[in-house]
C-alpha cells in the first residue's frame, strides 16, 4: 500500500510539473533608459499562464541583490537594494497575463546593468536576463575663445558636462563637415562625463560644437568676425609677456623658500616610519611563529570534539541533492518532490546536520574544495528558513561564507570582510556551547578564519551548510560539499 501511495505521489508530481512548464522571456536586445525618466523592464512567461500565485523576483546579476520581490501575492521588499527603494513596482493585473515586467522609475546611473527576472512555481522555475544601458544628456555645448596662435589662428574650445556614458564631441564648420579636433579631454566625475575639445580656426564664420548619444544631441552656434582675430592678437600678446613675468618671480621665491623647509621634515619623518615599519615586521614575524606552532596543536585538540554529522534530507532546500550517506550536498538542476510537512529552506540553498547539540563541545569539518559560493556553521533549532535570509547571528546563524574570490563573516551590524592568505579546501568548525563560542578554522593551511565569541545559546544548534539562494545560484560547475569523517 505504502508503495503504491509513493508511485502515485510521484506520477502525479511528474504530470503536474510538465503541466506548469514555461519559459521566461526577456528582451533580446538592451533596453535603453534615461537618467531621471521611467523605464519598463519587460520580462514574460510562455505560453502566457498567470503568474499570480507564483514567487517573482528581479534582481541584479553582477550585484547579486534583490530589486523587487513578488511573493504570497505581494510585494515583499525588506531585502531590496537600498537604492531602488520607492522605485520599483509590478503591475498587478498583468501578472495575470504572464507579464512580470518591472516598471522602474527616476532611472539613475547606477541602474545600469544586467537584471535577472527569476519566475518560481511549486514545480518550476526559469529565469530571462534584461540588459538596462543608461543615457545621461548633459548640458548644451559652451564654445568660448581661448587664444590665439601665432600663425593667426584662434583657439575655441568646446566644453560640456553631465553625460553618460561617454558622449562623442564634434565641431562642424559652416558648411556642416567634420573638422578633427585639436586636443581633446574627458573626465569622470562621480558618474558622469564631461568632455572638452580645442580647435584652431582661420577664418570668420561660423562654426558649430555638436555632443551626442545614440539617442540624444546637443549643438552650439558661434559666428567667429574678423574683429575677433585682430583684437585678440594684441590682448594676447601683452597678456602674455605680463603672465609669464608674475609666474617667474612667483616660482623663484617659492621654491627657494620651501626647499630649505621641506627637506628636513622629509628627512625625519623617513627614518621615524623606518623604525615603525622594522618594528611592526618583527613582531609580525614573532606572531606567526607562534601560530605555526599553536594552531597545529589546538587544532588536534578541537579534532577530540568530532562529532558524526549526518545531513538531514527533510530540512534541505527541494533543489539539492543529499547523498544516501548524509555525507555529501550538490545544487541539481530540477526541483525534487517532496512534503511540504517539515521546516525546511524553500529559498535559500541550505541543509542542516540530522543532529542538534545543547551542551559541552563539538567539532565537524567540511570539504569545500573549489567551490565557490558556500555558507557554512551552526544554527538555532527554531531559527527561520524561509524566504530571504540574512545568515547573522541575531537570526539565528553563526556561519562563514565564500562569495567569488572574497570570504566574509556576517556579525550582526555588519559583514566582516576575512582577508585569508591560502584558499581553505576544508574548513573546521568547531562549537564550544558552555562558552558561547563559534570558531573557524582552514584544517589544511592550520590558520584561525573567524570566531564568534560572547553567544548566548538556549537552544540545540545545528551544523548548517548552504549554497546561495535558489534564485542567485549561478554556478555552472558546481563542486559537493562533503563532510568529512577522517
Ligand atoms: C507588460 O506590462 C507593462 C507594464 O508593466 C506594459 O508596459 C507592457 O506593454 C506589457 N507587455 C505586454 C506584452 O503586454
Ligand atoms: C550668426 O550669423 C548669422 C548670419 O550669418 C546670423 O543669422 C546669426 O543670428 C548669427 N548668430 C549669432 C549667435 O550671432
Amino acid at each position: 500500500m505504502k508503495f503504491i501511495c509513493l508511485t502515485l505521489l510521484l506520477v502525479s508530481g511528474i504530470t503536474d510539473s510538465r503541466s506548469e512548464q514555461y519559459t521566461v522571456v526577456g528582451p533580446a536586445d538592451p533596453v535603453f533608459a534615461v537618467a531621471g525618466e521611467e523605464v519598463i523592464l519587460p520580462c514574460s512567461v510562455k505560453p502566457s499562464i498567470s503568474v499570480v500565485d507564483m514567487r517573482v523576483e528581479w534582481f541584479r546579476l553582477d550585484l547579486k541583490d534583490s530589486v523587487h520581490l513578488y511573493e504570497d501575492h505581494e510585494d515583499r521588499n525588506t531585502e531590496q537594494i537600498q537604492s531602488y527603494r520607492g522605485r520599483t513596482k509590478l503591475i498587478h493585473q498583468e501578472l495575470q497575463r504572464g507579464n512580470a515586467s518591472l516598471k522602474l522609475s527616476t532611472v539613475q546611473i547606477s541602474d545600469e546593468g544586467r537584471y535577472k527576472c527569476f519566475i518560481q512555481s511549486k514545480s518550476w522555475f526559469d529565469d530571462g536576463t534584461v540588459d538596462v544601458r543608461v543615457q545621461a544628456v548633459g548640458s548644451p555645448p559652451v564654445i568660448t575663445v581661448d587664444g590665439f596662435d601665432r600663425s593667426g589662428g584662434l583657439h575655441l574650445q568646446c566644453e560640456s558636462e553631465g553625460w553618460y556614458p561617454e558622449p562623442d564631441l564634434e565641431w562642424l564648420d559652416s558648411e556642416g563637415v567634420s573638422l578633427s579636433s585639436e586636443t581633446t579631454e574627458t573626465h569622470r566625475n562621480t558618474d558622469r562625463f564631461s568632455v572638452k575639445h580645442t580647435i584652431t580656426v582661420y577664418h570668420s564664420g561660423k562654426i558649430h560644437c555638436r555632443v551626442k548619444l545614440r539617442h540624444h544631441m546637443l549643438e552650439t552656434l558661434m559666428n567667429t568676425t574678423n574683429n575677433m582675430f585682430i583684437s585678440w592678437r594684441t590682448s594676447v600678446i601683452l597678456i602674455s609677456v605680463l603672465v609669464v613675468l608674475v609666474v617667474i618671480a612667483g616660482i623663484l621665491i617659492a621654491v627657494f623658500v620651501h626647499k630649505h623647509r621641506a627637506h628636513d621634515q622629509l628627512q625625519n619623518e623617513k627614518s621615524r616610519i623606518q623604525n615603525e615599519k622594522s618594528r611592526i615586521q618583527h613582531e609580525r614575524d614573532q606572531l606567526l611563529q607562534m601560530q605555526k606552532i599553536i594552531l597545529p596543536k589546538a587544532v588536534s585538540h578541537l579534532r577530540t570534539h568530532t562529532v558524526n554529522v549526518i545531513l538531514d534530507p527533510d530540512s534541505a532546500h527541494p533543489r539539492l541533492i543529499v547523498s544516501h550517506d548524509g555525507k555529501q550536498v550538490e545544487c541539481g538542476n530540477t526541483l525534487n518532490a517532496v512534503d511540504g510537512g517539515k521546516e525546511r529552506f524553500d529559498c535559500y540553498l541550505g541543509v542542516l546536520g540530522k543532529d542538534g547539540f545543547s551542551s559541552g563541545c563539538f567539532y565537524f569539518e567540511v570539504q569545500v574544495k573549489d567551490q565557490t559560493e558556500w555558507d557554512l556553521g551552526v544554527t538555532r533549532e527554531s531559527s527561520n528558513r524561509s524566504g530571504s535570509l540574512r545568515l547573522s547571528p541575531q537570526k539565528g546563524y553563526w556561519t562563514v561564507r565564500r562569495r567569488d574570490v572574497r570570504y566574509w563573516a556576517l556579525a550582526d551590524s555588519q559583514s566582516v570582510p576575512l582577508s585569508l592568505r591560502v584558499k581553505p579546501q576544508r574548513i573546521g568548525v568547531f562549537v564550544d556551547y558552555d562558552q558561547g563560542l563559534v570558531s573557524f578554522y582552514d584544517v589544511e593551511s592550520m590558520s584561525h578564519i573567524y570566531t564568534y565569541t560572547d553567544q548566548s545559546f538556549n537552544e540545540k544548534l545545528y551544523p548548517c551548510v548552504g549554497l546561495e539562494y535558489m534564485w542567485k545560484w549561478t554556478n555552472e560547475n558546481s563542486t559537493t560539499l562533503i563532510i568529512c569523517d577522517d
